[in-house]
């Protein structure tokens, strides 16, 4: 018999095809998701999910499970400390997505500055015959804060770097590798800061890290970028702050609780709303498809994997 595999979503393109022939593939769809969960929980040792969570009491739920493999590389969305009591094994997709994210960040920050959206749906809404729309603002020149230097923290450094502008970053320590300004207060950098851009890891260690002060401290000519988790930022801190006009403008992939996006934002032209599309690429997801899967097929062969999350 193939061991159950229970899949929290569709997966990354390829994904499921490279694991039908060795799993035996549980999909617990509506309407009664948990009953399909109960009936299968026996033959259950592995689980996938991109962002869907995977908490303690789901876990209990399955008293063979042996791995999670996330098709993400953040895994602030699964318990680890429930995982690591079961010797549950855990593995996520860093590296092959890191491009991508940081592609998406200067799409944002461009975007936002530029005003990118507001324009082309300013051809569209046949406002330009009516006149120019206002001025963006140049990113050469301007200073940009990083909010956890790690490998997206680093790629969007340098791309931004690419387009003139002056690095810094905040985080929990000093790099020994790099030349950017380290600040170890928070508050500090978005005071001396034109763009905040947020790179880190969510969780318990960055939840609620930009909160009212820190977008105060940012000020009004300064922009904020979300690429990393929407916890990052005290959310209704964030409304608060656009609509006292506390800071210039925002630009988001991630939110608090996804796909839900306060509808206040809707009608702000100083935001630029993506839908969490950092690595949303044929590409990108394919490889992270075959990661996931690659995981699952060493996990049951004994090997070692891929790309644990190191606990
Ligand atoms: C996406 O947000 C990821 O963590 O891969």
């Amino acid at each position: 018999m193939k061991h159950g595999l229970l899949a929290l979503d569709k997966g990354h393109p390829g994904q499921m095809d490279l694991l039908e022939a060795h799993f035996d593939i549980i999909r617990p769809r509506a309407p009664d998701p948990e009953r399909i969960i109960a009936e299968n929980a026996q033959n259950v040792r592995a689980i996938t999910t991109y962002l869907n969570p995977v908490q303690r009491n789901l876990m209990e739920m399955l008293p063979n499970l042996e791995i999670i493999a996330c098709g993400a590389v953040g895994i602030d969305h699964i318990d680890l400390d429930a995982a690591q009591e079961r010797g549950i094994a855990v593995t996520h997709t860093p590296d092959v997505l890191t491009n991508d994210t940081a592609d998406t960040g200067i799409m944002l920050m461009m975007n936002i500055l530029r005003r990118g959206v507001e324009a082309d749906m300013y051809v569209r809404a046949g406002m330009w015959k009516n006149g120019a729309m206002p001025l963006g603002r140049t990113l050469g020149g301007k200073k940009v804060g990083i909010v956890g230097l790690g490998r997206i923290g680093r790629a969007f450094a340098t791309r931004a770097r690419a387009f003139g502008m002056d690095i810094s970053y905040f985080g929990p320590s000093k790099k020994d590798d790099v030349a950017y300004q380290y600040y170890d207060d928070l508050e500090a950098m978005a005071t001396d800061v034109d763009v905040l851009a947020l790179t880190c890891m969510g969780g318990v260690r960055t939840k609620g890290l930009v909160n009212y002060s820190v977008l105060q401290a940012l000020g009004k000519t300064g922009f904020l970028v979300n690429i990393a988790r929407g916890s990052v930022v005290n959310q209704s801190d964030l409304l608060m702050a656009l609509s006292n006009k506390v800071i210039a403008g925002v630009g988001l992939d991630v939110y608090d609780d996804e796909p839900n996006v306060p509808e206040s934002l809707f009608i702000r032209d100083d935001v630029v709303l993506l839908p969490h599309i950092g690595s949303a690429t044929v590409e990108t997801r394919t490889k992270m498809g075959r990661i996931v899967a690659g995981n699952l097929l060493a996990h049951f062969a004994g090997e070692p994997l891929l790309t644990p999350v190191e606990m």
